[in-house]
C-alpha cells in the first residue's frame, strides 16, 4: 500500500434477510469521477474495502468497474468477494424504465452481475416506487442481480413495497449520522428485518470537529472518523464513508479493534437533531412532477 505500513484491513460481513453477506462497511463513491475514481477505487480495494457503492447519477460506474477490473486483474481481489451496489435514479423509475435502467448500469459497469441494486428515491409524488421495487424484483430472478434494496424510504412507502411484493429489501440506505440518527427508522428496520445503510455517516466531513466527538476520539486515541462510523456499526448500522485519500480509507476502515462504551455510544446518539439532515427530505425529493 503506497505510503503505508499499515496491513489490509478485514472487514466483517452481516448477513442479509435474503440470504446474502455483505461486508458491514462500504466505500462511497459520490463525486469521484474518472481517473480519481477508479485511482480511489483500487485504493480503497487495497485497504480492504470488498463493498463499494456507486449509482446511475453518479456518473462513475465506468470508472468503478474499471478500477474493479484492474483490481481483479492485479490478483488484489475476485469479484466473488466484491459486493458492488447501486441505484436506479429518479427519471428511471417504472417498470419499463427499471429493467433497462438495470440494463445500462450492468453494461456502464461492465459486469455480469450486480449484488444489490436499490431504487435511489421513492419519490412519492410520481408514484412509481411500488412499481420500480417490483421491477427490481422481477429482475432479481434472472440472474444478473443478487439482492434488491431501496434507499431514502421512509417508514410508509417500506411498508407499502413490502406489503405489494412480500419481499422486504435487504437494505434501506438512508442519511444518517450524529447530526442525524434516524432511530425511529432504525426501529422499523429492525422490526421488518431491513438493514439500517448510513450515507453521508461523516456528516461529509462536517461533523468531526464536533466537542463531543472530539473528546471521545482523545479518550480513546482513536480518530473522530473512527469513533462515528464505530458508533454506527455499534448502532447495528452499515456505512458507506467516502474518501479520495487513501490514509482516510484505511482509518475509517480502521474500526474493528475497539469499543464505544454505552456512555460515550449515549453521548453521540443525543446529539441528534430533527433539523439535522444535510439534504432534503425523502418526503419532498425530487418534488412535484413537471409535465
Ligand atoms: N443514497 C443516497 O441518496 C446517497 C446520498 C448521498 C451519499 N450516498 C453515498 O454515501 C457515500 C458517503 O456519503 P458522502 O460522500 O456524502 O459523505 P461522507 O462519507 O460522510 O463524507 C465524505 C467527506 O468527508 C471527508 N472525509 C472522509 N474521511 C475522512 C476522515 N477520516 N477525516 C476527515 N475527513 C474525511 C471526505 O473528504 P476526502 O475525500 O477529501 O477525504 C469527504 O469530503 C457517498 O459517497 C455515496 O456513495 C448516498
Amino acid at each position: 500500500m503506497k505510503g503505508m505500513s499499515q496491513a489490509e484491513v478485514n472487514i466483517p460481513t452481516v448477513s442479509l434477510n435474503d440470504g446474502s453477506e455483505m461486508p458491514v462497511l462500504g466505500f462511497g463513491t459520490w463525486n469521484l469521477e474518472g481517473a480519481e475514481c477508479i485511482r480511489a477505487v483500487r485504493e480503497a480495494i487495497e485497504v480492504g474495502y470488498r463493498h463499494i457503492d456507486t449509482a446511475a447519477i453518479y456518473k462513475n460506474e465506468e470508472a468503478v468497474g474499471q478500477a474493479v477490473r484492474e483490481a481483479i486483474a492485479a490478483g488484489d481481489v475476485t469479484r466473488e468477494e466484491l459486493f458492488i451496489t447501486s441505484k436506479v435514479w429518479n427519471n428511471q423509475q417504472g417498470d419499463q424504465e427499471v429493467q433497462q435502467a438495470f440494463q445500462a448500469s450492468l453494461k456502464r459497469l461492465d459486469m455480469e452481475f450486480i449484488d444489490c441494486m436499490m431504487v435511489h428515491w421513492p419519490w412519492p409524488q410520481r408514484g412509481l416506487y411500488v412499481e420500480s421495487y417490483e421491477a427490481l424484483a422481477k429482475i432479481q430472478g434472472l440472474g444478473q442481480l443478487r439482492s434488491i434494496a431501496v434507499a431514502n424510504f421512509y417508514p410508509e412507502v417500506l411498508e407499502e413495497i413490502i406489503q405489494a411484493t412480500g419481499i422486504a429489501p435487504v437494505l434501506n440506505q438512508v442519511e444518517l449520522h450524529p447530526g442525524f440518527s434516524q432511530a425511529q427508522l432504525r426501529a422499523v428496520h429492525k422490526e421488518l428485518g431491513v438493514m439500517t445503510e448510513a450515507w453521508s455517516p461523516l456528516g461529509r466531513g462536517d461533523l468531526l470537529g464536533d466537542p463531543k466527538i472530539v473528546s471521545i476520539a482523545d479518550e480513546l486515541e482513536k480518530t473522530p472518523a473512527q469513533v462515528v462510523l464505530r458508533w454506527l456499526v455499534q448502532l447495528g448500522c452499515s456505512a458507506v464513508p467516502k474518501s479520495s485519500q487513501q490514509q482516510r480509507q484505511f482509518e475509517n476502515a480502521d474500526i474493528f479493534n475497539f469499543e464505544l462504551s454505552d456512555e460515550q455510544m449515549q453521548a453521540i446518539t443525543s446529539m441528534d437533531d430533527e433539523g439535522g439532515r444535510l439534504f432534503q427530505s425523502p418526503f419532498e425529493f425530487p418534488g412535484e412532477v413537471r409535465q
